[in-house]
């Protein structure tokens, strides 16, 4: 795969230990992470709370790395400007969240970062495909939103494939992203399909040695395409 195809993994905080999340960030950063991914959860969007722009601002501090942010929140258009403010690279908003989405695109783009749009997995891809020339990315959910830790839906994987297709036709440079139950074993079915991107919670913060558990998956996914 040549340099330009490699595949990215950006280990989610959600699955890090909080009291010491700088530490955290920095051991897989060292490790070899591409990004580091944040879960923005409002209690209302999905049956969780997380972290708000305050945490971001510091994790911006912590590591030079992608800021890639996804927010599972109800409304997104009121706190992205926070968000962005706060350091993040991209962001990326639920279609079910948001009745106007070009709006909730242009309004990213007008605050200068990345776009991502993500689709729960009772969505049909329909619902995001007229966006795909207007976006940066897709999060495809591959778990219902809200906790680390659960197992990946392997009926998600038509939605990435499907996306690669729609990217190859109307946006070549759209990343596709999948979240939830990512690891060495789900993996290579996503990238396969296409996927570009790879978020992986638990299957990184559950082991000590950060640096192996990013190179098992590696190791899995780089002869693919
Ligand atoms: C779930 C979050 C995911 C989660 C993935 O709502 O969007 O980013 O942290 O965690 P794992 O990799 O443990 O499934
Ligand atoms: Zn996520």
């Amino acid at each position: 795969m040549s340099a330009k195809n490699r595949v990215l993994i950006a280990p989610s905080i959600l699955s890090a230990d909080f009291s010491k999340l700088s530490d955290e960030i920095k051991s897989v950063e060292a490790a070899g992470a591409d990004w580091i991914h944040v879960d923005v959860m409002d209690g209302h969007f999905v049956p969780n709370l997380t972290i708000g722009p305050v945490v971001v601002r510091w994790i911006r501090k912590a590591t030079p790395m992608f800021l890639d942010v996804h927010l599972m929140i109800t409304d997104p258009m009121t706190y992205a400007p926070q968000f962005a403010a706060s350091g993040a690279d991209s962001i990326t908003f639920h279609v079910e969240a948001v009745d106007e989405p070009r709006k909730m695109i242009d309004a990213i783009k007008a605050l200068g970062k990345k776009v991502g749009m993500s689709l729960r997995p009772k969505t049909p891809l329909s619902a995001v495909l007229p966006y795909v020339p207007s976006l940066d990315l897709v999060l495809v959910m591959t778990v219902e939103p809200g906790f680390g830790g659960q197992k990946f839906m392997v009926d998600m994987l038509p939605k990435v494939a499907g996306l690669k297709k729609a990217a190859q036709e109307k946006n070549p440079g759209l990343k596709i992203e999948v979240d939830g139950g990512i690891t060495a074993e789900t993996a290579p079915l996503a990238v396969r399909e296409g996927a570009g991107v790879l978020v992986a919670g638990n299957s990184i913060f559950a082991e000590a040695d950060r640096a192996a558990a990013l190179r098992k998956i590696r190791s899995c996914v780089d002869t693919i395409g």
